[in-house]
Formats: structure tokens, sequence, C-alpha cells
């Protein structure tokens, strides 16, 4: 059995070249509302869900992004709703949310 049931990781990458990066699409609120309402949940910690801050993940276009492992499902989100929603179906009830999924071909 694996630490975390569910290992979340946000990408908080910042860039000042203009090209698009996760931090200039809202990663940042992104990353504290999930860490905010997992630990509320009462969800986080050893055998519950981790949820960490990542340097790029190489899928910029798809800003901003997130990936819950050991699934390997990738996310992209616009608002705080967004994030209940992968909290309470995935995190929480094992059903990753489609809706959100980042489309595989998306890349940096
Ligand atoms: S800047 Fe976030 S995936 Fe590259």
């Amino acid at each position: 059995m694996s630490y975390y049931k569910h290992h979340v990781f946000f990408c908080l990458n910042q860039r000042d070249n203009g090209q698009a990066c996760c931090a200039q699409q809202g990663a940042q609120a992104g990353f504290d509302h999930c860490k905010q309402i997992v630990r509320e949940a009462g969800l986080a910690g050893v055998g519950g869900v981790r949820v960490n801050k990542a340097g790029c993940l190489d899928r910029c276009a798809g800003a901003p992004v997130a990936v819950v492992y050991p699934e390997g499902v990738w996310y992209t989100f616009v608002d705080q709703h967004d994030i209940d929603e992968i909290v309470e179906s995935h995190l929480k009830n094992g059903k990753p949310v489609e809706r959100l999924m980042l489309a595989p071909e998306v890349g940096r």
C-alpha cells in the first residue's frame, strides 16, 4: 500500500519571458484552495491525500495544471469550484472528473 492514497502536484512555475506558465493562470490560488479544503475535509496525511507544489510539469499549454498519482490523472482548472469538484469526486470518492481532464496532446 502506498504512503498516500492520492498525491497531488500543482505546477506553480512562473515564467517572466512571456511564455505560458501556470503561475500567470491562477495556479497559486488553486493550490492554496486545494490544500485548505483537503485539510478541512480531514483527508490530509498518511494514508490520505498529500498536496504538493511542483515546478514546470512541461504541459504549460494547458495551464494551470495539476496531476494526481498514483492514477496519473492530469487536470486543468479554472476556479475554486473546479478544485472543489476534484477534491470531492476524485480525492474523496475515487471518481476522476472527466470534464477537467487535460487533453492527452497538450504539452509545452
Ligand atoms: S509552467 Fe506549469 S506545466 Fe509548465
